[in-house]
């Protein structure tokens, strides 16, 4: 065992495996991009091709090539290992198939299914579906490139031939290729335990980002097209859902699968943008018109996991809105999700109702029209709401400013959101009536203090937020002309640390006190410690950080340092504070919440990001 994992160690190599998967860049004699395994925005997840290992200073994970695929992929290392064998071209010695892992006898169904439904799509039976797909501009060799099937229909031609392939009934239940029979229905001796779920279907192969089959999306063969006889006659076709789907598997977990993007994950890397539609046909007809950055979500909202898997490749997407479609409110979680991942999303809607596949068939300059004047999501709502609401009227006004409000509540970047405030500042203030009544109402009102802000920070800032506490700290305690820089600045709520704010109140209360004695050196480490005790160990490690970083310290760099890190801990705190605006916001949106306080909290967003861009500006 141990000799086969080195060999396929060194057949793949860490390197190409990983990067398969992820963007490197060269860092010295090691590799580093952003991490796989947590939300970070500056790269310190290391591989080094010289010790075959790999390691994310940001989250603590690492380990060998093997604890990386078990690890992206959710698979036991004995999965693993068989996958990687088969990439590696190594034959695991001993290989029982018996002892085959659940998921790999999975696999093998679901690639023999999908190889013999496409026989049976390109055989005489098929030839009421071939003829449907042929109208649709599917060609043989679309059907060939993906895999494109048919199921005849009949009760058991895939649990017969599966059977006679002799896989474990227990996999071939789990495939989700057969629905298990009721008691009830096990009327002859001879009959299987399962029958066929896809009958007098066309099938398209659901793949995984490895591009291994593991479902199927089954369409319902048009009333109109010339197929087999039915055997339940007199039930209109209509009847029937137009998709069936494989259920869940372990194979299969339908909120991280997205269709085709095993095909475009490549496309969307090199484009930097990708393209979500509803539908099979959708995402199938964008690749062939060579749209190579187009995924499906197969008409579910799309998930927080997929937006994850997405964002793995790009953060712009953008996403197809059907106007008519009942699914509307399932795209907007959508958004919602990719929203919340703060990534960019825009809308693309394509006129007349037509769906992406129609369009790109008909009409592909009007698909590509549609692209190119794709709209930022809020731009999108702005526009709607503008189109939908009377703004000459104050209940139109109100009406746009919380459909807008709760839209802006859902940015995460402070700067895009102060645009649309005053976005949304202009079209309500153009008859000023909302914003003075608000002004004047809220007034007397109290100030709702916002609640604790515990924004989602990635690790990376969090850090350095802390390191700049901890150096201006630092030469708080080393240098006593540090404190009239930033005492005018800087309050304790500032630091996140507790240890922080108990150290610099108590700086402040010393100074404060030992400062009318007038002595110009008063100050001593050793003075303060002997009024603070509490303070000692903490603070002698924040000397010897900053001696440990500064081995010579000139009056200028202590000025240049401190005024740096100032501004990093303001920024910080700022944000923090937007974010629980944001957050207030959109709570308040949820309980319905009058507007005069949803236009007082906007305000004081606009006056924060101000502030946040000007401490941007003089940095
Ligand atoms: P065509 O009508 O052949 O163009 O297929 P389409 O892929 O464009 O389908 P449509 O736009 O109607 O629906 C979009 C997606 O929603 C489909 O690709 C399916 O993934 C899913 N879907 C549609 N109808 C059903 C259904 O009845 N059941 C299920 N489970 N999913 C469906
Ligand atoms: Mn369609």
């Amino acid at each position: 065992m141990a000799d086969t994992v080195q060999e396929i160690k060194s057949r793949l190599g860490i390197l190409d495996v990983i990067r398969d998967d992820m963007q490197l860049k060269p860092a010295g004699s090691s590799w580093k991009g952003l991490c796989p395994f947590h939300h970070e925005k500056t790269p310190s997840f290391f591989v080094s091709p010289d010790r075959q290992v790999w390691h994310c200073f940001g989250c603590g994970e690492g380990g060998d090539l093997f604890a990386f695929v078990m690890k992206r992929q959710g698979l036991e290392f004995r999965e693993a290992l068989e996958m990687l064998a088969t990439r590696a071209g190594v034959t695991i010695e001993h290989y029982d198939p018996r002892r085959m892992s659940q998921k790999s006898a999975l696999f093998e169904i679901l690639q023999v299914a999908q190889e013999l439904y496409t026989k049976m799509l390109l055989s005489p039976e098929g030839v009421g579906a071939r003829e449907y797909l042929g109208s649709r501009g599917i060609t043989t060799e679309v059907i060939d490139r993906w895999g494109i099937g048919y199921a005849p229909d009949a009760w058991d031609r895939m649990s017969l031939e599966l059977i006679r392939r002799k896989y474990r009934a227990e996999d071939i239940r789990t495939s989700g290729l057969v629905v298990p029979r009721k008691a009830e229905q096990k009327r002859h001796l001879d009959s299987l335990p399962f029958y066929d779920r896809f009958r007098n279907r066309i099938l398209f192969p659901i793949r995984d980002l490895q591009g291994r089959t593991v479902g199927f999306g089954g369409r319902v063969m048009p009333v109109t097209s010339p197929s087999p006889s039915p055997t339940r006659r007199g039930e209109s076709e209509h009847d029937e859902p137009k998709y069936i789907n494989t259920p869940e598997t372990p194979i299969y977990e339908k909120s991280k699968i997205l269709f085709a993007l095993d095909r475009a994950r490549h496309d969307i890397r090199t484009k930097d943008f990708a393209i979500i539609v509803e539908g099979y046909m959708d995402a199938l007809t964008a690749h062939e018109a060579g749209y190579t950055n187009v995924v499906a979500t197969s008409g579910t909202a799309m998930t927080a996991e997929h937006v994850q898997i997405v964002k793995r490749f790009t953060e712009n997407v953008a996403l197809s809105f059907d106007e008519d479609a009942a699914g509307r409110a399932a795209v907007e979680r959508g958004i919602d999700a990719a929203l919340a991942a703060g990534m960019n999303v825009s809308v693309l809607s394509i006129p007349n109702g037509k769906d992406p596949d129609e369009c790109i068939r008909h009409d592909p300059a009007l698909w590509e029209a549609a692209v190119r004047n794709r709209q930022p999501f809020l731009d999108y709502i702005v526009d709607r709401t503008i189109a939908a609401c009377d703004l000459t009227t104050v209940e139109g006004k109100k009406k746009a400013a919380k459909t807008i409000l709760t839209a802006i509540a859902k940015l995460t970047n402070p700067i895009e959101a102060t645009h649309y405030l005053q976005k949304l500042g202009n079209l309500v203030q153009v008859h000023e009536d909302i914003l003075r009544s608000a002004l004047t109402k809220s007034a007397g009102a109290k100030a709702t203090t916002p609640p604790q802000a515990s924004p989602h920070i990635a690790p990376e800032i969090r850090s350095r937020i802390i390191r700049a506490a901890e150096r201006i700290l630092g030469f708080l305690l080393k240098d006593r002309r540090t404190l009239t820089r930033v005492i005018s600045r800087l309050t304790p709520a500032m630091f996140s640390d507790p240890r922080g704010v108990a150290l610099y109140k108590a700086l402040v209360s010393f100074y404060t006190q030992e400062a009318t004695r007038d002595t110009p050196d008063f100050f001593s480490f050793d003075a303060f410690i002997a009024a603070y005790p509490e303070g000692k160990t903490y603070g002698n490690e924040l000397l010897l950080r900053i001696e440990q970083e500064f081995p010579t310290m000139t009056d200028a760099l202590v000025e240049t340092e401190v005024r740096g890190n100032l501004v990093v801990l303001e920024r910080a705190w700022i944000q923090s504070q937007l974010a629980s605006i944001t957050r207030t916001l959109a709570l308040r949106e949820q309980a319905a919440a009058d507007d005069q306080e949803s236009i007082r909290l906007m305000q004081e967003f606009t006056r924060l990001s101000e502030m946040l861009q000007h401490l941007d500006r003089d940095q």
